[in-house]
């Protein structure tokens, strides 16, 4: 069943009922300031950062959910209704919600009269504008109300969530028709305030949550709404919120449209107070002059859309295949750039509190974002890696603002170093930009201890072949990709993190998926090193090294293992009574070309396909562990079908499908692919529930009660590995450290398709032919009508554009 659908020459995803199986949301705001918006309008701010800065609040687990927004009421007679049907929930004559790249327009209908409320955050501001037009589609005039609505964070939303001996005694605010100010803490250390206004002066206004609801009242029923409007009340303390009322009377035919935003300032220390107490509002009083008419909302509504076409632009597919097209050129692209700016911290399922950027994640976000912003990916290689410590490991996590380590987490990840690798792999493959690597980064945030950024690489490099086990393979640490597999945690004591106890470090317990990124990531960066003109002799023998213990300890006859645990017990193997088979090696280590020639690594994609396919994807375990293992860790903490243990964990599925197309299985790929792709499963969005236009983290795998069903959308892996598999492994266009190569991989019943694509400066418009309905294999080559010879097309001249034809067979 759908709850919408695609508007693919909007680029937008229309949803035609509030009533989705989830609260489906969008992302607005692409530089310092973030809304996450529902398609009722629930949803919350921040600058920057999601915990350190949040403007309003929002309670994850409410009930009813999604209770916190930007609501705007309206209230006709004794009717009282919102434009997106929360949170009063009266029934509407229509509604829709439109949410497109970076904005959201939500409408609603109800007796004649129309509401539209248009949000998006404009380029370079640090604010959310909201416009609402009510529209008189009635023979009769109206006089009717309207109030906008919403409650105020205390900038640290953990401590706002926690801390209430404290922040019910805290809160502040300061109001100059037609704007309210959000004072909190800035009398002492803070030097910021929010400012919610209007572009016309209110006809009534609250600031106290309690004055605006009612003691025991609820947003959907809030007593100034019902009863006698706004109280012009003045919180000190408790809750603070920003409520207006506008009376409005609209004869027939009759529209108004109110701007409304919600902006963060910041003051120099010395300019912070306008007189004794009072703030200095002078640049907010600019902000609201920007936004003031119709006419500059409007044009920074087009300016966002030109930032987004300009942006798409730089890799487009034309198909012919509607849904592809549709993920290939807007949704998977958009995605990637939602996880570039959030990693895995702010979502409906990611409280914005918890974690901030993840290391392995960034890194990995990295590959589906590198073509979009070069720039910003630089930038970004560079704060990752002064993250890392001087002996190569890393920081898991760092806080976007003060991009900083997080020591509560600390290291002992020990895949976090190779993916630094990966990342700075794919930015030289796609921009050719060798500076980098002589850029000097901190370890450890310690500028003192700066080195150029290929040290860094080298000391990854040296990290993992200098922590073997054993059997010859990594070392896992606290774990690998997979964050709950805790080998060396043996934790017996609820609460206890997974991740942080039990000793980083263990002699014994190894990683059979680990050893294969080292076989990819390391061959990269001996490409990357030959390059530079360096002797990469000893790197290839350490790679040829762990090729072979790979295919000696970590093959286990039909399938590469998982690991070696504490005991040095096989993990992932036929000797275990469960988790017998896991994807990650599988895909990794064909990724990685291990067994490619002597053919484990066909044997283990096709165990895959006969062991953990599953009509909604692949699963990433099998059996289930049934029960908690202490030598483990959090795997078994899952019941059977959840998360790491057996579902679908989405951002492993790519790599399979990368992995058959290493093999030359186009078919196959593609059928991967399309099985988990959210424009395919569109169709049965009551069970997959999560939105049809994102990926999400995980799908409930076949030995849970509720198969198929969907959580964690939008801030995945499987968003950047998705892009990368469909744009590169079966579209076959791939950046390389010389050019570009094209060697699609593809359904044989594919004829032919094309792509715009934007590669160091050149546009390049590819057509690829399948006349002989092949599945691989370049037979011919023309650059700009000259025959080439298949294989790497050398670097054109910037600011060119280049026809390629390439024909399969
Ligand atoms: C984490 C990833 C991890 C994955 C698998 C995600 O929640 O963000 O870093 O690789 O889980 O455990």
């Amino acid at each position: 069943m759908r709850f919408g659908y695609f508007d693919d020459a909007r680029r937008e995803y229309v949803i035609t009922t509030p009533r989705t199986p989830l609260p489906w949301i969008n992302y607005l705001g692409c530089e310092d300031f973030f809304t996450l918006l529902s398609n009722t309008a629930g949803g919350y701010c921040f600058y920057r950062d999601a915990r350190l800065r949040r403007l309003t609040r929002y309670r994850y687990n409410n009930c009813p959910l999604d209770s916190e927004g930007f609501r705007v009421y309206i209230k006709d007679g004794d009717t009282v209704w919102n434009p997106g049907w929360q949170p009063v929930q009266t029934e509407l004559d229509s509604y829709s919600c439109r949410h497109g790249l970076g904005y959201t327009v939500i409408e609603g209908e109800k007796d004649g009269v129309g509401a539209r409320q248009e949000l998006f955050v404009p380029k370079g501001e640090l604010c959310l504008l909201i416009r609402l037009t009510v529209s008189n589609n009635c023979p009769v005039k109206r006089k009717l109300q309207v109030f906008p609505y919403l409650e105020f964070c205390l900038w640290d939303a953990m401590d706002d969530s926690s801390n209430f001996q404290r922040n019910l005694s805290i809160g502040e605010v300061e109001v100059k028709d037609p704007a309210i100010y959000h004072k909190t803490e800035y009398r002492e250390r803070r030097d910021h305030y929010a400012v919610f206004w209007a572009n016309r002066p209110f006809d009534g206004f609250d600031t106290s949550r309690e004055a605006f609801i009612g003691t025991y009242g609820s947003p959907a029923r809030p007593q100034a709404v019902f009863g006698g409007g706004c109280t012009g009340s003045i919180t000190h303390g408790w809750q603070p919120i920003a409520a207006e009322q506008f009376d409005l009377t609209l004869g027939p035919g009759d529209s108004e449209s109110i701007i409304f935003g919600l902006g963060y300032i910041e003051n120099p220390g010395d300019e912070k107070w306008e007189s004794t107490g009072v703030i200095n509002k002078k640049k907010a009083l600019a902000m609201m002059a920007r936004f003031a008419a119709d006419d500059a909302f409007d044009a920074a509504l087009e300016e966002l859309r030109q930032y987004w076409e300009e942006l798409l632009s730089g890799y487009q597919l034309y198909s012919g295949a509607q849904k592809l097209d549709r993920m290939v050129n807007v949704w998977n692209q958009y995605q990637c750039m939602v996880t570039f700016n959030m990693s895995r911290s702010a979502s409906y399922f990611e409280s914005g509190m918890g974690r901030g950027m993840g290391f392995r994640d960034s890194c990995q976000d990295l590959l589906g974002f590198v073509h979009l912003i070069p720039d910003r990916a630089r930038e970004r290689i560079l704060d990752i890696a002064a993250t890392q410590f001087p002996d190569g490991s890393a920081y898991h996590q760092y806080q976007p603002l003060t991009k900083k380590g997080n020591t509560a987490m600390g290291s002992g990840f020990n895949d976090d170093p190779l993916w630094l690798i990966a990342g700075a792999d794919a930015y030289l493959r796609e921009t050719g930009d060798w500076s980098i690597l002589d850029e000097p980064v901190p370890f450890d945030n310690d500028p003192a201890l700066a080195k150029p950024l290929l040290e860094h690489l080298l000391r990854s490099f040296r990290y993992t072949s200098s922590h073997l086990g054993p059997h010859g393979l990594p070392l896992i640490g606290r774990a690998d990709w997979n964050d709950c597999l805790n080998l060396n945690c043996f934790s017996e004591h609820p609460g206890e993190s997974f991740q942080i106890t039990g000793p980083s470090e263990g002699p014994v317990a190894e990683s059979v998926f680990i050893a294969g990124m080292f076989v990819k990531y390391g061959r990269a960066l001996a490409d990357i090193c030959r390059h530079r003109g360096m002797d990469v002799s000893y790197m290839m023998d350490a790679v040829a090294a762990m090729e072979a213990s790979v295919l000696d300890a970590g093959w286990d006859g039909d399938w590469f293992r998982r690991a070696f645990d504490a005991a040095g017990h096989v993990v992932g193997g036929k000797e275990c009574r469960e988790g017998q088979i896991f994807i990650e090696p599988q895909g990794m280590c064909v990724m990685a070309g291990i067994g490619k020639e002597t053919g484990q690594a066909a044997a283990a994609l096709e165990s895959v396909k006969e062991r953990l396919d599953t009509p909604f994807g692949i699963v990433l375990l099998d059996p289930p562990y049934s029960r908690y293992y202490l030598e483990l860790g959090e795997i078994g903490s899952y019941p059977p079908g959840y998360k790491e243990n057996a579902a679908v964990f989405c951002h492993n599925n790519p790599w399979i499908v990368c992995a058959e197309a290493e093999l030359g299985h186009g078919d196959r790929a593609f059928e991967v692919y399309r099985r988990f792709a959210p424009a395919y499963i569109e169709d049965i969005s009551e069970i997959h529930r999560t939105e049809p236009y994102v990926y999400s983290q995980m799908i409930a795998g076949k030995d849970a009660p509720d198969f198929g069903e969907a959580k964690n959308s939008w801030l995945t892996g499987t968003t950047a590995w998705s892009f990368v598999a469909i744009s590169q492994a079966i579209l076959g266009i791939k950046p390389t450290l010389d050019g570009l190569l094209i060697a699609p991989c593809i359904p044989a019943s594919v004829k032919s398709y094309s792509v715009k694509r934007r590669f160091r400066g050149a546009v390049y418009v590819i057509t690829v032919e399948n006349p002989l309905g092949v599945q691989h294999g370049v037979r011919e080559l023309y650059v700009n009508g000259a025959a080439h010879e298949p294989g790497v097309i050398p670097v054109q001249k910037a600011g060119s554009t280049v026809s390629i034809r390439v024909i399969m067979g």
